[in-house]
C-alpha cells in the first residue's frame, strides 16, 4: 500500500504557539514513517502558513520560521483538490493530502476555526469537529453543555466585556453567591494564561480585567481545593471510547499555572496507586466518557478533574491535548500499553474511519 500524505500543522496564532512547537516535534518524530509521508506546515504567530521541509529540531527551537527553505503553503477549501496549494520559485503547485494532523493548540486552532476550514476542504483530520472543539474551548459553553448532562463542575458566573460597567455589582454577586476565594479565567484560553486566584473584591476586579486582556468573557468559579486528576480518552463512538488510568498533576505552584506547567521542573505528572481503580478513579472515567459524548468529541481528548472532599468536579476537556515531553496524554497512553508511535497511528486511523475513508 502506498504511503499516506499527512500534513502536520504546527505553531498557530494562539498564546500556546511555543507549546505547539514542542508537541508537534514529538508528533513528527513519532509518526510511523513506513506508513506516512510527513508534510510539515507551520502557522506563524501572525497567521502565515509555511511549508517547512527542514529538520524537526528547527521546529522545536522556533528557528523554522526564518529558514530560507520555508515556502507558502495553504490548505485549499475547495474539496475538489483535497490538498495544499504551494508556491515555490514563482510557481504554484497542488499537493494531495490524505490526512491533516493538527498539532496545534488554542485560538483559531483548537476552537473549531481550523476544523471549519478542514471540513470545507474535505480532508480528514485528527480530532474533534468544529462544534465539539468550540464547546470545549469556551469554558462557559462547556459548563452549560456538561452540567445539563448532570456532570458536577465548580459553581460559576460570567461577566461579558460589554457589561464591564456592572463590575461592582458582579463582584458583590460573586462574593454573596460563590464566596472567596474564586478562580478567574478567560472563557477561551489555555495553558493557564490569564488564570488567577482572587481572595477578595480587589483581587477579583484585577483578575477580571486580566481575563479581559485575553477574551471578551471572564469566567469566575468557586475555588476547588483538591487533587488535579486527568484521564486520556480515545475513540469515535460510545461503544469504542477508551479511557486510560487516571493521572495526577503534582504542581510546583499552588495553581497549575503556566510556570508550573512548562517552566518549573519541580512539577510532575504521576499515575497514583492510591486511586488506581477505586471509586474516584471509576467515577472520573465514567464521567469522562459521559462528557466526551455530551460535547461530541472525536478521536482524542484529555479530560481534567479535581477530586476534593466534596467529591469529583470536572474542570475542562482539552480536544487537542499537549504532546510535549512532559504532557499527560501520551504519558497516560504509554502507561496503558500504547507507545507514541502506535498512538499516532491509531489516531490517524480513527480519523480515516470517521471520514469513511476505511
Ligand atoms: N475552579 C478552580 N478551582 C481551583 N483551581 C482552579 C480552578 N479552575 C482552574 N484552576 C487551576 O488553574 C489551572 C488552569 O485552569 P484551567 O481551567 O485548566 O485552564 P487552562 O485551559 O488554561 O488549562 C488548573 O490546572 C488549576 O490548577
Ligand atoms: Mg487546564
Amino acid at each position: 500500500m502506498s504511503k499516506l500524505n499527512v500534513a502536520v500543522l504546527f505553531g498557530g496564532v494562539s498564546n500556546e504557539h511555543e507549546i505547539s512547537l514542542r508537541s508537534s516535534a514529538n508528533i513528527i518524530r513519532s509518526i510511523p514513517k513506513d506508513k506516512y509521508n510527513i508534510i510539515p506546515i507551520g502557522i506563524t504567530k501572525k497567521g502565515r502558513w509555511l511549508f517547512f521541509p527542514g529538520d524537526v529540531s528547527e521546529i522545536e527551537n522556533g528557528n523554522w520560521e526564518t529558514d530560507s527553505d520555508c515556502t507558502p503553503a495553504v490548505i485549499l477549501p475547495d474539496p475538489m483538490y483535497r490538498g495544499i496549494l504551494k508556491y515555490n520559485d514563482g510557481k504554484f503547485s497542488i499537493e494531495k493530502i490524505d490526512v491533516v494532523y493538527p498539532a496545534v493548540h488554542g485560538k483559531n486552532c483548537e476552537d473549531g476555526v481550523l476544523q471549519g476550514v478542514l471540513d470545507m476542504s474535505g480532508i480528514p483530520y485528527v480530532g474533534s469537529g468544529s462544534l465539539a472543539s468550540a464547546i470545549c474551548m469556551d469554558k462557559c459553553l462547556a459548563h452549560l453543555v456538561l452540567e445539563r448532562e448532570g456532570i458536577k463542575m465548580a459553581r460559576w458566573k460570567v461577566l461579558r466585556r460589554d457589561d464591564l460597567e456592572k463590575l461592582d455589582s458582579f463582584c458583590a454577586d460573586v462574593e454573596a453567591n460563590l464566596g472567596f476565594p474564586v478562580c478567574v479565567k478567560p472563557a477561551c484560553s489555555g495553558s493557564s494564561v490569564g488564570v488567577n486566584k482572587a481572595r477578595d473584591i480587589d483581587e477579583l476586579k484585577s483578575a477580571v480585567k486580566t481575563a479581559f486582556s485575553h477574551d471578551d468573557k471572564a469566567l469566575v468559579e468557586e475555588y476547588i481545593v483538591g487533587r488535579e486528576l486527568e484521564v486520556a480518552v480515545m475513540g469515535n463512538s460510545p461503544t469504542d471510547t477508551f479511557t486510560t488510568s487516571v493521572g495526577e498533576i503534582l504542581s510546583a505552584n499552588e495553581m497549575y499555572d503556566y510556570d508550573a506547567k512548562y517552566v518549573n521542573t519541580a512539577s510532575s505528572g504521576s499515575i497514583p496507586e492510591d486511586i488506581h481503580e477505586n471509586g474516584v478513579s471509576r467515577e472520573i472515567k465514567e464521567t469522562a466518557v459521559l462528557a466526551y459524548r455530551a460535547a461530541g468529541c472525536k478521536g482524542l481528548s484529555r479530560i481534567d478533574f479535581f477530586s476534593s472532599e466534596n467529591g469529583v468536579y470536572l474542570n475542562e476537556i482539552n480536544t487537542l491535548p499537549g504532546f510535549t515531553n512532559i504532557s499527560m496524554y501520551p504519558k497516560l497512553m504509554e502507561d496503558a500499553g500504547i507507545p507514541a508511535s502506535d498512538l499516532i497511528d491509531k489516531l490517524i486511523q480513527l480519523c480515516l474511519e470517521l471520514h469513511g475513508e476505511i
